[in-house]
């Protein structure tokens, strides 16, 4: 399973690439907004620190299925031809979904709250569908099992999309979706640091310092 970081302020990513082996960013209009800013400049920044083959994820603003593959092409022609531009899978997206696909051009389909939403977008073309996990938890759904569900429906329906989970609220929604395989995840800064918050972790590493200190006398290394 890929680990993308749902976020796009620049200095935590590269903050957390030192440390986590991420694969991509994705971002969303609400996170550029978060991120303040030129959204323009944002973006060229987490494309020149990913390099033309880093996995980005653009979202369009458009509503109508026109603008959504003219503002496609802006996209592209901006942060390369390999960005995946998101689109939410709304009655006018998934018309768009089906016009990029066709034209090459690498669709994830997002804001997906539903199987179907993700079946048909999947249908129309799209790399990736992305269930939004915690958003569907708070409608009172399950939304690890959406996920699952949707990653069982496109291997018994020979689609080749691929999962990209997102809206995690904690570590255990992601943990889940690891071991059912998905394609990828996203995740905020806060839940993936929170996978390696342990106190238990760290009062081992401590002790086995202390110990060794006992024996060879302070700040002693091999
Ligand atoms: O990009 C969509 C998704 O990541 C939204 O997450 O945390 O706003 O529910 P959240």
């Amino acid at each position: 399973m890929k680990l993308i970081i749902d976020d796009a302020n620049i200095e935590k990513i590269k903050q957390l690439y030192e440390t986590f082996p991420v694969d991509g960013v994705t971002t969303n209009p609400s996170i550029l907004a978060r991120a303040g800013g030129d959204p323009h400049r944002v973006l060229r920044g987490l494309r020149d620190f990913l390099g033309s083959e880093g996995e980005l994820h653009v979202q369009v603003l458009s509503t109508d299925a026109e603008g959504m593959v003219a503002e496609a092409g802006r996209i592209r022609a901006e942060l390369g031809e390999n960005t995946y531009v998101k689109v939410p899978v709304t009655r006018e997206g998934l018309k768009a979904i089906r016009l990029l696909a066709a034209s090459d051009c690498r669709v994830t389909a997002t804001a997906v709250y539903t199987q179907m939403q993700a079946f048909l977008a999947a249908k129309a073309g799209a790399v990736y569908a992305a269930p939004y996990v915690n958003r569907i938890d708070n409608l009172g759904g399950d939304g690890v099992a959406v996920a699952r569900d949707i990653h069982e429906l496109f291997q018994k329906n020979g689609l080749k999309t691929q999962v990209l989970a997102a809206s995690f609220k904690n570590c255990r929604q992601v943990l889940e979706l690891v071991r059912c395989g998905v394609g990828a995840a996203t995740v905020s800064p806060e839940v993936l640091e929170a996978f390696l918050k342990l106190d238990a972790v760290d009062a081992a590493v401590e002790r086995f310092r202390l110990d060794f200190e006992g024996l060879c006398g302070a700040q002693a290394t091999l």
